[in-house]
């Protein structure tokens, strides 16, 4: 039969975090029927799943650093055909420096436990296929000049600057191997940064948006406006404001001159399906071609609610710097676009107001956000 017209089934491992909720969206759109892997908390960690009301949808827990955990979950939910998605890793770069041990048992084993479940358990002969998310943090200090213009593709040699990447770079290449070895039909995805309002709030971007959505509201609740913040404020770590005993605490950030090439969640999520409906497994990278330091994603996140200088109002913290930095990232996405058909559809500018728009609830009276 052919496989467009079978009922769906995928497992996603990491389903709790910003892409796993995206993912879950967009298959159960298509009307798959998910399962969702789920790690034990003590605390809630399903909020980015708290919309979902289906009843295709069933999530279950594990972890994939557990092999045996992993074993139970394919051999109750894998059938012929099942896509597995691996999205769960530690993913934060600057936590993977203090940890750099659970970092590897995640990030690296976590996918290779995953591979050899499928070998063991045979489901490499029932066309299962198996998407990883790698990332553009393998590139580290690396890029390519092609045209004259500096960026990352497919051949671009990986020089890792993080344990995290160093994991990253582990498991890209045991899906290569499964893939050579043992003719499993697994695909990487070559993902560069990609945001969200439901992006973790340790991240940058979701971090500035945070942030301005607090700031904007205590303004409000004082009847205040961003004019009415006093210079003098330059060499504190907190904010006051003319006349007044109000102080607020400023933003604390790191190294804002690296480059970034932002997309969009949702956007990313279509291009990790679309690998997986592919005959032959292969690695893409997936971005927007396109790179912007944190310095200019502050502008633009400023600016949506009318600030124009916002230098007095962050302060520049070591705490945040890492001790080794990847300066630069800019994809190129032409084999993605060719092979699978995929462009990004959101731009810098829409996705830095599409996460202002979430987080900020009372923009300054005087502002124009659509000017
Ligand atoms: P995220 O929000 O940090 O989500 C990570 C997910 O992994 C969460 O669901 C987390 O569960 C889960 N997880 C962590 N440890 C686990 C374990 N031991 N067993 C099972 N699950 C575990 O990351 P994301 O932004 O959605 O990214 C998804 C994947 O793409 C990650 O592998 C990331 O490294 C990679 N990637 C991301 C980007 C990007 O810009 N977003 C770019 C390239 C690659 P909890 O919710 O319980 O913590
Ligand atoms: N997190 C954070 N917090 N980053 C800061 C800060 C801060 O206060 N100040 C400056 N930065 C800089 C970092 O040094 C880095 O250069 C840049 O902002 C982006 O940092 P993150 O948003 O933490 O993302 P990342 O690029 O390190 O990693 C993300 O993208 C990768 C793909 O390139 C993560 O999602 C990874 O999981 C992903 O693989």
């Amino acid at each position: 039969m052919d496989r467009n017209c079978k009922s769906k089934n995928a497992i996603v491992f990491g389903a709790t975090g910003q892409d796993g909720s995206y993912l879950i969206d967009l298959l159960l759109a298509k009307n798959y029927k998910v399962v969702g892997v789920v790690r034990r908390s003590s605390t809630d960690n399903r909020q980015r799943l708290s919309h979902i009301n289906n009843l295709s949808f069933k999530i279950v827990e594990g972890d994939i650093t557990d092999y045996s955990s992993i074993i139970s979950i394919l051999s109750a939910h894998a059938q012929d055909d099942t896509e597995i998605y691996n999205l769960a890793a530690q993913s934060h770069v600057a936590v993977s420096f203090k940890q750099p041990g659970l970092t590897w048992d995640v990030t690296a084993k976590g996918c290779l436990n995953l591979l050899q479940a499928i070998i063991d358990l045979g489901l490499h002969k029932k066309n299962v296929r198996f998407y990883q998310a790698s990332s553009s943090e393998m590139f580290g200090k690396n890029y390519d000049t092609i045209n004259g213009e500096k960026v990352q593709n497919e051949n671009t040699k990986f020089m890792p600057q993080s344990p995290y990447a160093i994991a990253k770079c582990a498991a890209h290449e045991a899906v290569r191997l499964y893939r050579e070895a043992y003719g499993v039909h697994a695909s990487a995805g070559i993902l560069f940064n990609h945001e969200s309002e439901r992006r973790g709030e340790n991240f940058v971007t979701r971090k500035i948006t945070k942030w301005i959505g607090e700031f904007t509201t205590w303004l409000y609740e004082r009847n205040l406006d961003p004019k009415h913040i006093s210079n003098s404020c330059k060499n504190s770590d907190l904010i006051y404001v003319s006349g007044s005993q109000y102080s607020f605490p400023k933003l604390r950030l790191g190294n804002l001159e690296a480059f970034r090439d932002w997309g969009c969640s949702g956007d990313y999520v279509e291009a990790m399906w679309l690998m997986l409906q592919q005959e032959s497994p292969d690695d893409y990278v997936i971005c927007t071609g396109k790179t912007h330091t944190i310095r200019q994603f502050l502008d633009a996140a400023f600016k949506l609610v009318g600030i124009k200088e916002w230098d007095h109002l962050v302060v520049i913290d070591p705490e945040f710097y890492r001790p080794a930095e990847v300066e630069y990232l800019r994809g190129d996405y032409s084999k993605a676009k060719e092979k699978l058909g995929w462009s990004p559809k959101t731009s810098f500018e829409e996705l830095v107001n599409f996460m202002i728009s979430h987080d900020v609830k009372h923009f300054p009276d005087n502002v124009n956000r659509y000017e």
